[in-house]
Parts: C-alpha cells; sequence; structure tokens
C-alpha cells in the first residue's frame, strides 16, 4: 500500500485550520493551530504525535465534527461549514468514524443486529426490513463475524471482535471517508494485526479512504501511504511513509523514529535513542517553534519565530528553522 498514490484526487482538503478551546475567561488552548493537509481518494494518512498533541481534536474538526474557529475544511470540493440540511446529513453517511475504545464507544445494552442497523435506518438505505437484514448479515461477514452474532448482545464480545462489530456499523451505511481514531490501541496485541489486516482488505474491497490516527509508529509505517507528525497542535513534518521514516528531517520526527523498537535485537542494542529533554510548551504560547524547549538544536530565532512549512522534496514537508 505504500507504492506511491492511489489516484490524486483529493477527497478531504484541509487548510490553515485551527480550533482553538475556551479556557476560562481569559485563556484558550490552542490544540490544532494552523494546519493544512490533504487526503486522496484511496488513500491512507496517518497522524501521529504522542498524547494530548491535538490528533483526535484536528481529525474531528477536519471533518466538521467539531465546529472549527478558522481555516476551510473541504469535503470533494465543498467547505463542510456551509453544508446544510440534506447536504450535511448526507456528509454524516458519507464520513464516518471508527473509535479507539470498542466497550465504551458501544452500547453494552444494545444488540449487534441494531448497532449496525442504526445507521442504515437513519439514512433510509434499505428499502425494507428484509433488505435492512441483508445488509447487516452481509457486514458481519465482510469484518469476518458469524451471521448469527446478530442477535447476540453486545456484552457477549471480546475487544477484537466489538471493534469488527464498530467498523461493521461505521460500513454499513457505505461511506467514502473513515477517520480511525486510534483503532486498535485499546486491543490486545495479539489482536491489533488482525484490526489492520481487515482495514487494509476493506479498503481494497470497498474503495475507501482513511484518516488513521495512531501513536505507535511501527503501525503507521505499514499501514499508510503518507503520514503527518502533529506535535502540539501543529504538523511538524509530512511526506511518503517510506520518505518520513526513512529520511526523518524535523527534530522531533526523528526523536519519535529513534523510539521505534527495531525487531533485530543488534541493531536495538546499537541505537541511540534520542532523549527528549524538558517539559512540552503549553499550547498556548506562540510566535517561537513549539518545541523548541525540548529540541536540541534550538537557536534564538526558533524562540522568536514559529517555523512554516517548507517542500523539501517532491510531497516532503518540514516545518523546522534549520531545514
Ligand atoms: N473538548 C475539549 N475542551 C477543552 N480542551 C480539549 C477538548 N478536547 C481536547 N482538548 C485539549 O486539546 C488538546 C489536544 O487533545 P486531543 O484529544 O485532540 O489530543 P490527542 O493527540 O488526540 O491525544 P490522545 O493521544 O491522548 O488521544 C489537549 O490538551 C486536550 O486536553
Ligand atoms: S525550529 Fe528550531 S526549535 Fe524548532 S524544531 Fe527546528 S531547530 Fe528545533
Ligand atoms: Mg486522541
Amino acid at each position: 500500500m505504500q507504492s506511491g498514490m492511489k489516484g490524486e484526487n483529493v477527497i478531504l482538503e484541509v487548510r490553515n485550520l485551527s480550533k482553538f478551546f475556551r479556557m476560562g475567561r481569559h485563556s484558550v488552548l490552542k490544540a490544532v493551530h494552523d494546519v493544512s493537509f490533504s487526503v486522496r481518494k484511496g488513500e491512507t494518512l496517518g497522524l501521529v504525535g504522542e498524547s494530548g498533541c491535538g490528533k483526535t481534536t484536528c481529525g474531528r474538526t477536519s471533518i466538521g465534527l467539531y465546529e472549527k474557529t478558522s481555516g476551510s475544511t473541504l469535503f470533494n470540493g465543498k467547505e463542510i461549514a456551509q453544508m446544510k440540511g440534506k447536504e450535511r446529513k448526507d456528509l454524516t453517511k458519507r464520513v464516518q468514524m471508527v473509535f479507539q475504545d470498542p466497550y465504551t464507544s458501544l452500547d453494552p445494552k444494545m444488540k449487534v443486529h441494531r448497532l449496525i442497523a442504526e445507521g442504515i435506518r437513519i439514512h433510509n438505505i434499505a428499502a425494507n426490513r428484509n433488505e435492512e437484514q441483508e445488509i447487516v448479515l452481509d457486514m458481519l461477514q465482510k469484518v469476518g463475524l458469524h451471521p448469527s452474532y446478530a442477535y447476540r448482545n453486545i456484552k457477549e464480545f471480546s475487544g477484537g471482535q466489538r471493534q469488527r462489530i464498530g467498523i461493521a456499523r461505521a460500513l454499513a451505511v457505505q461511506p467514502e471517508f473513515l477517520l480511525c481514531d486510534e483503532p486498535i490501541s485499546a486491543l490486545d496485541v495479539s489482536i491489533q494485526a488482525q484490526i489492520m489486516n481487515l482495514l487494509m482488505e476493506l479498503q481494497e474491497k470497498m474503495g475507501l479512504t482513511y484518516l488513521f490516527i495512531a501513536h505507535d509508529l511501527a503501525v503507521v509505517k505499514h499501514f499508510c501511504d503518507r503520514i503527518a507528525v502533529m506535535y502540539l497542535g501543529k504538523i511538524v513534518e509530512m511526506g511518503g511513509s517510506e520518505e518520513v521514516y526513512g529520511h526523518p528531517l524535523h527534530p522531533y520526527t526523528k526523536a519519535l523514529m529513534s523510539a521505534v523498537p527495531i525487531p533485530d535485537p543488534d541493531l536495538e542494542m546499537g541505537r541511540k535513542k534520542i532523549l527528549l529533554s524538558g517539559e512540552s510548551s503549553s499550547h498556548m504560547g506562540e510566535d517561537r517553534c513549539r518545541f523548541a524547549d525540548r529540541c536540541p538544536y534550538v537557536s534564538n530565532q526558533c524562540r522568536n519565530e514559529g517555523p512554516k512549512m517548507k517542500e523539501v522534496a517532491p510531497g516532503h514537508w518540514v516545518a523546522c528553522h534549520q531545514i
């Protein structure tokens, strides 16, 4: 899946997007600040970064689930904020989410059938109950679960099975775009690869486009066509997976990469981990590089001026004064 772009058609275009949260009367938290990226039809863009850097906020604001503070987000060329009525409802069908924790995101009191059928009903996808039934059973099969599971209670299932049901629920409405927000990080390691493989297989079969949020870099590397690395509300580096993994340029990306475990023990032993020192700066400050307090290469310029994104190789973007 890493072999180049799967078509150049942009499905989601995010330009200078910001999302601030008001914190009390006089301060705002700039959870996402001036972020731009696009997702092409059929590809997977990975959004990575440490906990609290703004991945979920960025993902949700990008698809109109959170109201943006400024900037623009276009879905198939149309500004999401301007969509109303039928068009808006249609967007909620075309864009679906898979959540991190299948224990909290799926109502434990509900039967599997009802969970999967909910969206089908909201969007009038089935002509009648028979057709609805067919779609539900077909979805169960697509996610690798036995059709008889439809009549069981969600409580009876393991984490991996619940996540399969969560995926079936999202895909039952035939979406084009899936925001996967750390869909495997709550699962047992032994189950994670199965769910990733399922997501890949379904992407291929159903022509889906993914925005995939993760903090585990090893996962993203094998799964994503391109990667955007986030640090405190900003994208600091973005490019093709192989390019970003093979030639990370931003000091933060380098630090992240050096923490990725390498399976070969000899390599791992000889590997130098770049430790990040200092507290991470708050989201509040501006007019400086947000990574300045932790960066080994910091200069005065970094403390006075936030670096802008530059294209250093075709499709490879970095925001750092030293590059
Ligand atoms: N609804 C909200 N109100 C106020 N602050 C919020 C809200 N949602 C998120 N934040 C803050 O915005 C910042 C980014 O949070 P976000 O959940 O987007 O990060 P994340 O990268 O998804 O983290 P994680 O990896 O833990 O899921 C954090 O400082 C968080 O506390
Ligand atoms: S701009 Fe300066 S502080 Fe920021 S990452 Fe680059 S070198 Fe480090
Ligand atoms: Mg999150």
